[in-house]
């Protein structure tokens, strides 16, 4: 097997050098070759990458497996030029899923201590007593999720005392946590939920979701957080739902265009929280053992076990 590297940037902290360095330690006996710099490419049949260039995959004929250094597959399933037989295999956890669980639940915090008001009176020096609370136990947290991620950050909000449900695409019996699946199950979940969380992969079925008539559905002075991806939310329907105080706030990891453009009203507004896509960052250590752990699956003809179904596009 010869192995072809790629990643773009340095991203949320996470050192590409220490990835690379850590993959050839761990894998002495493989050629591990960092594009462009390949002097044969018909040898490469595995490519280990983060968002590679438009021309990463000309003349990898022999390519079969392409290993994603992230969670989330949509930049790689959007390349135009990702070869249709290719195995796809992403990262599960990987030591992604606790910094996630902690970002999320600060968001929790944040929207059931409501933060954004109480910043927001400060601005103005007023002493406000008026702004409750809802009590834990009846705060209902909705994820839209039931995978990797959403799971380990449900069991820490209920772990918190917060109600949890979660939302997915099949249905699932889920150990204290509601389960809602399919459109019927989300009409049923949105209007009893005071926070909702987005943790879905980007996909044609999900590209949009967080739009107008979802945020409808919600409650008034609902809150949402976003660490799935920017795509799944419409901004103009997000800014006209917190304009009209139907939200009363957001915490936002990721956006349409990344980084926030200096001109995006998303910014400045006093109900947004905004951080740079560093809600769970690819853990440098957790990354190169679970790489290595499905090279080596792949190697004996195993199904790695973060392999991912094009077909369902995550
Ligand atoms: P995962 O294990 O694949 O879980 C995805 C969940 O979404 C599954 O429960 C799946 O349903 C559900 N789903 C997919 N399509 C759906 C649809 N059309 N309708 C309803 N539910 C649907 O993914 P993960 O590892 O938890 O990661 C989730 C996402 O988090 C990633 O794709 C990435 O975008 C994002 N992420 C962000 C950061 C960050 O720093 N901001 C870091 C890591 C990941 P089923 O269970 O029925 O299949
Ligand atoms: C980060 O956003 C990831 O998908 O791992």
């Amino acid at each position: 097997m010869s192995i072809l590297y790629y990643s773009s940037s340095d991203q949320g902290g996470t050192s590409n050098d220490r990835i690379l360095s850590g993959l050839r330690e761990k894998l002495p006996h493989k050629t591990i070759s960092v594009w462009p710099d390949c002097p044969d490419k018909t040898s490469i049949t595995t490519a280990i990458v983060w968002q590679p260039p438009i021309d990463f995959f000309d003349g990898l004929s022999n390519l079969k497996h392409v290993l994603s250094i992230a969670a989330g597959v949509d930049h790689l399933l959007g390349h135009p030029a990702l070869p249709k037989n290719v195995s796809v295999t992403r990262l599960t956890d990987a030591g992604m899923a606790e910094p996630m669980a902690q970002y999320v639940l600060y968001g929790v915090l944040h929207a059931q201590r409501q933060m954004t008001a109480l910043a927001n009176a400060q601005r103005n020096q007023l002493w406000r007593h008026d702004i409750s609370t809802v009590p834990t136990q009846r705060f209902h947290v909705g994820i839209l999720g039931a995978g990797v991620l959403s799971l380990v950050t449900a069991k820490r909000l209920v772990d918190n005392g917060y109600k949890v449900s979660c939302w997915s695409r099949t249905p699932k019996q889920l150990q204290g946590i509601a389960h809602f699946d399919g459109a019927d199950g989300l009409e049923e979940l949105l209007p009893q939920v005071n926070a909702l969380v987005c943790l879905l992969p980007l996909t044609p079925q999900t590209t949009g979701i967080l739009n107008a008539s979802l945020f409808a559905k919600l409650p008034v002075g609902a809150y949402l957080i976003n660490p799935g991806r920017g795509g799944h939310a419409d901004e103009t329907a997000l800014l006209d739902a917190l304009n009209s105080d139907h939200l009363s706030g957001a915490l936002l990891d990721v956006f349409n265009e990344e980084p926030l453009p200096p001109s995006s009203p998303i910014w400045s507004h006093p109900n947004i929280v905004v951080t740079p896509h560093v809600a769970a960052p690819t853990h440098e250590d957790g990354a190169v053992e679970q790489i290595a752990q499905s090279i080596d699956q792949l190697e004996r003809d195993e199904i790695p076990h973060g392999m991912v179904n094009r077909d369902a596009g995550y």
